[in-house]
């Protein structure tokens, strides 16, 4: 496909309404398929992500489908309930696979959007996958959207549904959330069809993104890419019929907090969180950082500033130790697999010579390449001391959020990049530069070294934050807003 053709226009015949008034399109299905060793047997489970604990009530009460993929290569298997929940799952072959999700989705768009951190890779035929998978979604939303149905469309791997499912279905009301950031125009504007993306983005009615800056970004893309005048937040787009306004605002994404906070006050957990320090050696500083493996993190940043700091005797080990959880993640792309070389790396070097034989407590980085239930993860925020999150850009960084809801006990501190959309709602943290490696072991030690005061007086703002902006205050924000945009079955009421 040429890098000039409309793919809004591009569709087929409109199948005719189906019987849902709420669908939510997400590239992943909010189950995860789990395989039971004992009988062979395989069954759905809720995935705990945010965004299916902010959905649920609303899908419950809507009538709701969810239109995603269940996240391994073949055929879509057959539409499912599952969690009071109508699944309707697109499928991927091997090679979409690879050239949808790990190619363009991951390998051009992640790391354009994500300011360049790794050059990303411009291929064809990866955008052909795009736009065929985008087409796939937009076409079973419509077969399951009822006339006149809400649609809200999540995240940068369907970044052309909005467009092509109202040119298959204009009832219907579509809303569009992108959970990463918008780059700037110098940076987007490298993108061979980034004319194409703002106009899939414009066949919505609102645009939702985490920060003001990701708005404003993507206002200049209309500009610049597409010569769409815009007014304040509204972009004005011409129809056959006359013209449409398309909303753009922002709307920082959150954490269900008191769900987090529950599981933080519950006994188990917190035994777990003394377990983890004793098994650690009872150190005097426990340091954690919890994230996929991913480069966008800063995970070498905050290593290197680790590793200095005991090489200078600012921190010793065993006195303190280092919990660094790294899930893995899109484990095929290129990128992915080098990072994970370079950190493990570092991980040896640094103990290899700050470790010591035998004794209890004497690795001083505890490498964790896995990933954890819910609980588990609760008891190790407790267990912290300092929350490192050093992203060199973020949308968001649901992690700090998280980490600030379980301290139930208002201790601990938050060491946080300023390049995340959290650090915008969380003053209470040592906000740091992770480019500047000097700055960064400067907050290290200073929070591991904050009075209980200090720590009390900012944990508390911060957590007075999250529970008042918590992810169903989210959820409620962007549907009201989208209600309020002009109805699409009665044109333009601007
Ligand atoms: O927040 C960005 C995001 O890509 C989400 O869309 C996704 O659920 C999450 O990160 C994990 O990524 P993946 O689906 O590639 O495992």
């Amino acid at each position: 496909m040429s890098a000039t053709k409309n793919v809004a226009a591009d569709t087929d015949d409109p199948p005719p309404p189906g019987e849902y008034g709420f669908v939510v399109a997400a590239s992943r299905l909010p189950v995860d398929r789990v395989d039971e060793p004992d009988d062979g047997e395989s069954e759905w489970r809720r995935s705990p992500g945010g965004l299916v604990t902010a959905l649920e009530p609303v899908m419950r009460a809507a009538n709701g489908a969810w239109v995603g993929w269940p996240g391994s290569a073949g055929p879509a298997p057959e539409p499912f309930d599952a969690g009071g929940m109508h699944l309707v799952s697109v499928g991927l072959s091997e090679d979409e696979v690879s050239d949808f999700y790990e190619g363009f989705c991951n390998a051009t768009l992640w790391p354009l959007y994500h300011d360049v951190i790794v050059p990303p890779v411009f291929r064809r035929p990866w955008w052909d996958a795009y736009v065929t998978v985008n087409r796939r979604f937009a076409r079973a939303v419509a077969e399951q959207a009822a006339l006149g149905a809400t649609v809200w469309v999540n995240d940068y791997q369907l970044q052309l549904v909005p467009g092509m499912l109202r040119a298959m279905r204009s009832d219907v009301r579509i809303g569009f959330f992108n959970h990463i950031p918008f780059p700037g125009y110098e940076i987007f504007a490298q993108l061979p069809w980034r004319r194409q993306i703002v106009e899939g983005l414009l066949g919505a009615d609102l645009l939702g993104f985490q920060r003001h800056g990701d708005t404003a970004n993507f206002l200049r893309a209309c500009r610049r890419a597409t010569g769409k005048s815009t007014r304040g937040s509204l972009i004005q787009v011409p129809e056959p019929a006359g013209r449409r306004f398309v909303r753009a605002g922002s709307f920082p994404v959150s954490i269900d907090f008191s769900a987090f906070a529950e599981l933080a006050s519950r006994e188990d957990v917190r035994a777990r969180a003394g377990e983890i320090r004793e098994g650690l050696g009872e150190p005097d500083v426990v340091l954690l950082g919890v994230d996929r493996l991913d480069y966008t993190k800063g995970i070498l940043h905050r290593l290197n500033a680790y590793g200095e700091l005991l090489d200078e005797g600012r921190l010793t080990s065993p006195e303190t130790v280092f919990i660094l959880v790294a899930s893995p993640s899109r484990e095929r792309v290129e990128q992915y697999r080098l990072l994970r070389e370079e950190v493990e790396t570092t991980v040896g070097r640094i103990n290899g010579q700050h470790g010591e034989l035998g004794a209890l407590g004497s690795t001083p980085v505890q490498y964790l390449h896995q990933s954890y239930p819910r609980e588990e993860m609760a008891a190790l925020y407790l267990a912290a001391d300092v929350m490192l999150v050093t992203s060199l850009r973020d949308g968001m960084n649901l992690v700090a959020k998280e980490f600030v809801a379980s301290r139930t006990d208002e201790r601990g501190a938050l060491v946080l990049s300023e390049f995340t959309g959290a650090s915008d709602e969380l003053a209470g943290a040592f906000l740091v530069n992770p480019h500047d490696i000097e700055g960064l072991k400067d907050a290290i030690v200073r929070a591991a070294t904050i009075s209980p005061q200090e720590a009390r007086r900012r944990m508390r703002s911060m957590r007075r934050r999250v529970r008042e902006n918590d992810v169903a205050h989210w959820a409620a924000a962007f549907l009201d807003a989208l209600k309020g945009a002009p109805d699409p079955l009665e044109g333009d009421t601007l």
